[in-house]
């Protein structure tokens, strides 16, 4: 079997410019909500990455038209289908997204994945609690969802906990229902304000959105529209995490700190120097890294996706630093590759205390999920000496050619097909 590698030299410093493009999950839902609509939406800034090729694909099996041209895509048409195909939703927990829009447009949505391959490990009870208060029957089991409604009406819905799905699977279900929605302790992410910005200009009636309490008014039907997602600050927070291990002075083109505060707080110290101006964030570290306690959380909050990256500088740091992960439950699978390079890390429930003080050295690593194996190139990009990271594909699903980023920025990184 034929698969990517990526082959790292570490111990480069990283000098130069990135451009960064909207992020990926604001690009997600703002396609999903393409479908409540027949007239043309174009989402701008697409990261070309394999979650959103995926996402377009579960576009297209549905029936609508979903073109791509250079960063910008445009979707239009009605669905003909209502059930997400299995070998995509098999592919992609994010086409749980469809659920809303689907269910709102169409008045069902139905996603099986026979054959063993779960809908998620992740829980959707807080999307199915909201949608059945909004009127729709939900059934469920271990591989199928299935929602339907005669008419959608709007309703008080609290979230049990600010999910970032549920939040905006809420948004999308209720912006054509009968009557007021609101929201009460929702998610805050900038990705959601992304998603409602394009509502809004398509024609709905929402307001709120950004605080715990957002109210959606619904209205009768929704026109085209463009909109432009906020910058991936994830992506911008993993290159900061690389320049901070390796040292250096990076430029981040397009990302925008008003949205970033908790990605960038925990970086910030005596050896590194961070400013704005005219839309570009320069970031330069020395190399030196202090131990931090970082704790993650739901926005503002310093965010999970940024707990791998941010633990492999950690692993750089000197002395004893601490990660507690809040949101996801067993979010560690790097912690074993990390060990492999010498990291001395010990886990306690929670939280994992990272002694910095011994050195890392290249390894043959294997990345499990996406954020976990953008820690990894972290990581393998300030070793002393070679590492392998397999696994590509995962990276893929969220970073846009991740070698060629750093490559361009001095770090010794290739990407090679191996036969295994
Ligand atoms: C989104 C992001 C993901 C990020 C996460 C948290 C996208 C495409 N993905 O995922 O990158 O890591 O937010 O910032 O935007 N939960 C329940 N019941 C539910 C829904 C969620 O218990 O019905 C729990 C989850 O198990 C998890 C926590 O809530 O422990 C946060 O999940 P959620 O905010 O929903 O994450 P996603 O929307 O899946």
């Amino acid at each position: 079997m034929k698969e990517d590698v990526f082959v790292i030299d570490g111990g480069e410093s990283l000098n130069g410019r990135v451009q960064v493009c909207g992020a990926k999950n604001a690009v997600l839902p703002m396609l999903a909500a393409s479908v409540l609509t027949p007239e043309p939406v174009t989402v701008r800034g697409c990261p070309q990455i394999t979650d959103v090729a995926d996402m377009t694909e579960v576009l297209r099996a549905l029936g609508v038209r979903a073109e791509r041209n250079g960063r910008d895509i445009t979707v239009s048409g009605t669905p003909a289908l209502t059930e997400i195909p299995a070998h995509l939703a098999c592919a992609m927990r994010s086409s749980v997204f469809m659920l809303g829009a689907l269910l709102a447009e169409c008045g069902e949505v139905r996603l099986f994945t026979p054959g063993g391959c779960r809908i998620g490990a992740r829980p959707l009870d807080i999307h199915f609690d909201g949608f059945s208060r909004l009127g729709a029957r939900v059934e469920y089991g271990e591989d199928f969802v299935r929602c339907t409604a005669q008419k959608l009406h709007g309703a008080e819905i609290l979230l049990k906990y600010p999910s970032v799905g549920a939040t905006e699977n809420l948004i999308m279900a209720s912006v054509k229902a009968e009557g007021t929605t609101r929201l009460v302790g929702a998610a805050r992410e900038p990705e959601i304000v992304s998603l409602v910005r394009l509502l809004r200009k398509m024609g709905a009636d929402i307001s709120g959105e950004g605080t715990p309490v957002v109210t959606v008014r619904g209205v009768d039907c929704l026109d085209g529209a463009a909109a432009v997602p906020v910058p991936d600050r994830i992506v911008a927070g993993t290159v900061m995490a690389a320049v901070a291990v390796c040292g250096g002075r990076v430029e981040l083109s397009g990302a925008d700190s008003s949205v970033m505060g908790a990605v960038i707080s925990p970086f910030l110290g005596a050896h590194t120097f961070l400013v704005e101006h005219g839309g570009v964030m320069v970031f330069e570290s020395d190399g030196m890294l202090a131990p931090t306690d970082v704790s993650t959380g739901p926005y503002p909050l310093f965010p999970t996706d940024m707990q791998a990256p941010f633990m492999a500088c950690q692993c750089y740091a000197s002395g004893m630093s601490t990660m507690r992960e809040t949101v996801f439950e067993d979010r560690f699978s790097h912690v074993a590759e990390l060990r492999k390079m010498g990291a001395r890390i010990a886990l306690a429930g929670n939280t994992a205390f990272v002694d910095g003080s011994g050195g890392m050295r290249g390894a043959e690593l294997r990345a499990a999920d996406l954020r976990g194996g953008a820690g990894l190139v972290v990581a393998a990009l300030g070793a002393e000496g070679r590492s392998t990271v397999s696994g590509v594909r995962y990276i893929d699903r969220g970073y846009e050619r991740i070698e060629e980023v750093f490559s361009s920025l001095g770090g010794k990184i290739a990407r090679v097909t191996a036969v295994r």
